[in-house]
């Protein structure tokens, strides 16, 4: 890619990236939210059409023009996009082989089509029957689905933005896996991550992009994280947990009891008789394994959980029923959740909708609504929050990740919660913006708030929380201090070894 110039309304997204991959090449390419890293990879793909940017994207020596996806992928481009974009309710084989099913005289042949899937699944080692709908999928299984789907192409380049996301460790080492293999075949790889773990792990080379602009290729080898930290936020960042210790006041939530039964299979206690308690101006950890219970103790508490619950939740001291999210709002809970795409925020809504959504009420009175106050308020937040938009009219879906991820914790913010519960709230934020969102938190902590929040990070609950607490298969295994917790230890517990 020569000079890569890409301008929407307003921002410049990339301005003269030069970008390149070699035959069986493993290349990450890392930078800040907004970076202009998915923008880059959608020129690439004839996601933006040949027209619509400046500079030349040359592929085995022969300048391309792309005006469709469907024209990179017949040079050998795919791309798994950062966002999930199968069809929720079409099966797991025939996304796969949407728009290019195998097919007889115009009649699509079905019984080709699923044994090819399923062959594929099984070339990756996937457990995935190819005609349950993937909306029956986790998102985990989702993301395995979309790899599948680019390898069934033949891809000779193969661009993945944040695969791992939502991959659990093992799935995360499945993935690892197939890539090696694809880079022995001769596969290159354009990786972009905000886990510096796994770039140091997988990559050959690293670009960190800086505001549209390419800051430096270089070797894995030659690098070290602190340096492509400091080349990603242009400054050293120093220490992002500081020691902050919260004054507590009196208990903000008490839960007792909690049980909440599998959907499914209403036998199965996926939240087995929990019981905790959280102050005002506390910070909560709650740590454990992908599965351990986690989600599913916040969406119960928050009315939001589908299956059976049983227990009791007080707020300041006063039994409360919680029967759905607008019970749980009213009764001062906010929740920040994990899959900010499902439940978060609406892509296609301007910044000061998504933020004043649930605020609603509360800034503007029950049936009125002040467009000004409302502005002013989500004005406010963006600031507080650097949510780097041009204006709250700004559509949602124009942003990057990290400051989507803003906007549904601004959007919380602005219901004035007694007690906010964060579902994984950096996940595919980079290190700048979570530094940001952790100062934030501690403001927020200061100020009173009592904050439960469920990290696979562990130095991310280690470094905020003032008290950890480790589910395991449901039940709660173990209670730390701040001073208490090590990761040993809190690793110990989520296995079942303490
Ligand atoms: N469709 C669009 N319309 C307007 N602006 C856009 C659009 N897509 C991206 N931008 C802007 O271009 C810049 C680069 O965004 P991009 O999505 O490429 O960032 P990124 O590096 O992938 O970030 P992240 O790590 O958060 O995914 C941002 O300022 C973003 O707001
Ligand atoms: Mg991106």
């Amino acid at each position: 890619m020569r000079s890569i110039v890409k301008e929407f309304p307003g921002v410049k997204a990339l301005d003269g990236v030069t970008f390149d991959l070699y035959e069986g090449e493993f290349h990450s390419l890392v930078g800040e939210n907004g970076a202009g890293k998915s923008t880059l990879m959608k020129t690439l793909s004839g996601v933006y059409p040949f027209g619509t940017y400046e500079g030349d994207i040359v592929i085995e020596g022969e300048v391309r023009q792309f005006k469709t996806i469907r024209d990179s992928e017949k040079a050998g481009v795919a791309i798994i996009f950062q966002e999930l974009s199968l069809v929720k309710e079409l099966t797991v084989g025939e996304n796969i082989f949407l728009g290019r099913e195998p097919s007889r005289f115009g009649v699509i042949n079905w019984s080709e089509l699923y044994q090819k899937a399923s062959q594929l699944l099984k070339d990756l080692h996937l457990p995935i029957d190819p005609r349950t709908p993937v909306g029956n999928l986790g998102i985990g299984q989702q993301q395995l689905v979309e790899i599948a789907k680019a390898l069934s192409q033949k891809a000779k380049i193969l661009v993945l933005d944040e695969p791992t996301a939502a991959l659990t460790e093992s799935e995360v080492e499945t993935l690892f896996t197939i890539l090696r293999n694809l880079k022995e075949r001769g596969v290159g790889m354009i990786y972009i991550s905000h886990k510096l773990d796994e770039v140091f792990t997988m990559s050959d080379r690293i670009t960190v992009l800086r505001d549209g602009k390419t800051v430096g290729t270089e070797a894995t080898i030659g690098l070290t994280k602190d340096k492509v930290i400091s080349l990603m936020v242009g400054r050293d960042v120093g220490d992002i947990f500081p020691k902050i210790s919260h004054n507590f006041g009196e208990t903000a939530l008490e839960i007792k009891n909690l049980t909440a039964y599998d959907l499914d299979n209403p036998n199965k206690k996926l939240v087995d008789n929990v019981s905790f308690n959280v102050k005002k101006g506390e910070v909560l950890g709650i740590s454990g394994l992908m599965g351990a219970g986690r989600s599913e103790l916040l969406m119960a508490i928050f009315g939001a959980w589908q299956g059976k619950t049983a227990g009791e939740v007080l707020v300041e001291g006063r039994r409360v029923s919680i029967d759905s999210p607008a019970a749980a709002i009213r009764n001062g809970i906010g929740f920040v959740t994990e899959d900010r795409k499902r439940f978060g925020l609406l892509l296609e809504q301007t910044i000061l909708d998504n933020m004043t959504l649930a605020g609603l009420k509360k800034i503007s009175g029950a049936f009125v609504t002040h467009r000004s106050r409302e502005t002013v308020a989500a004005k406010g937040a963006m600031q507080s929050l650097r949510v780097k938009a041009n204006s709250p009219i700004t559509i949602a879906g124009t942003l990057s990740g990290g400051n989507q991820q803003k906007v549904v914790l601004g959007k919380w913010l602005l219901t004035n919660p007694k007690v906010l519960f964060l579902d994984e709230p950096t996940r595919g934020i980079d290190v700048g913006a979570k530094q940001e969102i952790y100062a934030e938190i501690n403001k927020l902590a200061a100020t009173g708030l009592a904050i439960v929040m469920v990290s696979s990070e562990l130095p991310e609950v280690l470094g905020l929380s003032d008290r950890v607490l480790v589910l395991h298969e449901g039940k709660l295994a173990g209670e730390f201090t701040r001073s208490e917790a090590t990761p040993e230890k809190v690793m110990a517990c989520a296995t079942g070894n303490l």
